[in-house]
């Protein structure tokens, strides 16, 4: 996910403040945590600082990715220019230098620069170009009694959450045996993206300050209320205290408010402007203050699913539709405030979910905080946590003033969030056949094995390989952030040309599969232990701007535009519970892809644009599921082999 942000990152040329001022700046803006005793951060000072890897094997890497997505002719001329690049003495070996100098003064040279270039620099739209929706497992309720029921207890679990995180007693999360940087968890709550006319800020409110956030934001018919969590000692509001204050905001808002939300899914710039001016005002600058304070945001959304007039199969679309945008301006769009790091997604028909706003952190903490708030919710009955002495303090409704030329941006807005909404192609879907079990059996890793898959699905459609972006976590490293998996490999590309051969045998079929399995987790390892490609390259290019000179020719080259032109951007989120994460394409022909593999079944989240002639997600879903049984029926050919 997010290699939007490279190709964004390749036109941007202004000059970057010094690598130490920006970085103090970014620390003390996201009040970064110190590492305190306690469980969730017991591990923290053991974790390394991430490493900058060696520059000639980024270059040999880099040729050997390129491989299988360029023509002979245009790998070879490529092949001249990485080696002026890399040789003793040259400009490589400067930047490497530079990037070095960086990582001594740095915890993380990486993840200051990832928040500006990745997200706070880049100017579309968050809604389908950043934020991720995540669609939960329908629940059994119909109409707002039930809504309300459930948003009072799932508030309730996400608070419950939060108390674990604030008193540091969240368990550390470990991958491969080892432990993960807890920092993320510290900033999913509590914080905000800030619009800016060039460039966005982010903003964290922590809990050890005396004048922590109380309250959340809700979002019902438009309005938006501040609704304290926590009474005056702390204490988490009981249940049934929540339930009567959200009946409250539903019976005071009977009809829409004017769609100012909708500014929040414009493009940053725009938004951004308009954020200044309104700014102006106090009575506007007292309410983005409390959306900002809040802890998070809840929209109880207004029924647009009728199970009459659409068929019931169009549920999993529907949900998926108000998890990533909305469902556009006549259905919930205007219910939202894209800016607010978590907002939960509640409607009237049992349809659930989320929608978050990327800069702070990856899907994994964002999928626990899910796992533990649906698990509370679905245990905790509406009247189990009574306390004797009830302190209330109504729901607040936040007021804005408008003026004319505001209100026609509004409109503008409505109509830019309905063309954005009718160009993207959702297609999700549960791949029912069989889940991880089934390569876990087989001894072969479950993420590789459906990376594979994608790639085979995209062969047979368009019969070559293509630059793939497959996120992988850099938490092993303090302040963590992200790598990219490159999963069309020399291998991949010969798996599939060997899988559409009818002449081949299952076993070679077999036999290649499992090569590129082992080149898929090569790559995986080196990821995740900070020795992969793009982050580097990213580095070393942002060197070169820092210190103002040329770009390097390795950057201008249209190879390089090819290779961070990933029209697979993929992504696994795994969860304990049943959802589907979903995000855009990251290029106008590309695909976004996310998937959520569970024991016996496989959720997955595509998407495309309409407006590309060339992607069709429901045709993409129908080749994904096939290459699925594709492979197993491979498999189901040759007996078990060594694990990989
Ligand atoms: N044989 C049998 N079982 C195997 C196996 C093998 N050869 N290889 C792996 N497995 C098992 C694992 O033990 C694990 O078991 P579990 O289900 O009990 O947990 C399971 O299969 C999953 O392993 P795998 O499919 O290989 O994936 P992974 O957990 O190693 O994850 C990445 C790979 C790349 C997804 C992960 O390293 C990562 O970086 N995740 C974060 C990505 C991210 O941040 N995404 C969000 C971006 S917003």
């Amino acid at each position: 996910m997010l290699s939007v942000v490279t190709r964004h990152f390749m036109r941007q040329s202004a000059n970057i403040s010094p690598i130490m001022k920006a970085a103090e700046k970014t620390a003390a803006m996201l009040g970064r945590r110190q590492a305190q005793p306690g469980r969730m951060f017991a591990q923290q000072n053991s974790l390394a600082n991430l490493p900058v890897p060696p520059l000639q094997q980024t270059l040999y890497k880099y040729l050997l990715a390129l491989k299988p997505i360029l023509s002979t002719e245009d790998y070879e001329a490529t092949q001249a220019i990485v080696s002026e690049f890399g040789k003793p003495g040259g400009y490589g070996e400067k930047l490497q230098m530079g990037l070095i100098l960086r990582s001594q003064k740095m915890e993380n040279w990486l993840s200051d620069w990832w928040l500006d270039k990745a997200y706070l620099e880049f100017r579309s739209p968050v809604v389908m170009h950043v934020s991720p929706g995540v669609v939960f497992p329908r629940e059994n309720y119909r109409g707002v009694e039930g809504q309300l029921d459930f948003a009072s207890r799932l508030i309730a679990g996400v608070v419950d959450f939060k108390q674990l995180i604030d008193s540091n007693s969240l368990p550390v999360d470990y991958m491969s045996g080892q432990p993960l940087c807890m920092d993320q968890y510290y900033k999913i709550l509590s914080s905000c993206r800030v619009p800016g006319v060039k460039k966005d800020s982010v903003v964290l409110y922590p809990p050890n300050k005396p004048d922590a956030p109380r309250h959340i934001i809700v979002a019902y018919n438009n309005h938006l209320f501040s609704l304290d969590v926590y009474d005056s000692n702390r204490k988490p509001l009981p249940l049934t205290e929540l339930h009567s204050q959200l009946k409250r905001i539903v019976a005071e808002s009977p009809f829409p408010a004017i769609p100012l939300n909708i500014l929040t899914s414009e493009h940053r710039n725009v938004w951004g402007k308009i954020y200044k001016k309104m700014s102006k005002d106090k009575i506007n600058r007292a309410s983005f203050e409390e959306i900002k304070r809040s802890i998070f945001m809840v929209c109880l959304d207004k029924p647009v699913y009728s199970e009459e007039t659409d068929h019931i199969e169009n549920f999993a679309h529907h949900c998926a539709k108000q998890a990533l945008y909305g469902g556009g301006s006549t259905a919930n769009s205007c219910n939202r405030w894209f800016d607010k790091t978590l907002q939960f997604i509640v409607g009237a028909d049992g349809d659930i979910g989320l929608q978050y706003e990327h800069c702070t952190a990856e899907g994994p903490p964002i999928t626990a905080l899910i796992d533990h708030s649906l698990h509370y919710a679905h245990n905790t009955p509406l009247d189990s946590r009574q306390t004797l002495s009830i302190e209330r303090s109504a729901p607040k409704r936040l007021e804005f003033n408008l003026d004319r030329a505001t209100l026609e941006v509004i409109d503008d807005a409505k109509c830019n969030i309905d063309s954005l909404g009718n160009d993207v192609q959702i297609c999700c879907f549960s791949f029912e056949p069989f889940g991880k079990d089934l390569p876990k059996s087989q001894r072969i890793s479950p993420d590789a094995f459906i990376q594979l898959a994608i790639q085979l699905a995209f062969f047979k459609i368009y019969g070559h390989s293509t630059a793939t972006y497959e996120s992988a976590s850099l938490r092993k490293y303090k302040f963590g952030r992200t790598d990219t998996i490159r999963s069309a490999t020399i291998e991949s590309d010969s798996f599939v040309r060997i899988m559409m051969d009818q002449t081949k045998k299952p076993s070679e079929k077999a036999h290649q599969m499992r090569k590129a399995i082992q080149a898929h987790r090569e790559n995986t390892n080196a990821a995740i232990n900070g020795d992969a490609i793009d982050r580097h390259l990213l580095g070393l290019k942002l060197v070169a701007i820092e210190q103002g000179t040329n770009v390097p020719d390795i950057f201008m080259d249209t190879s390089y535009q090819t290779s961070v032109h990933f029209r697979l951007s993929t992504s696994q989120v795994p969860a304990k519970h049943d959802v589907t994460m979903l995000f855009g394409p990251v290029v106008p022909d590309g695909y976004g892809i996310c998937y959520n593999p569970q024991e016996d079944h496989i959720n997955f989240g595509v998407t495309a644009f309409n407006t590309a002639r060339e992607t069709d997600s429901q045709k993409f879903g129908q080749k994904l599921a096939e290459s699925l049984l594709d492979m197993q029926y491979v498999l189901s050919k040759v007996p078990p082999q060594a694990k990989l």
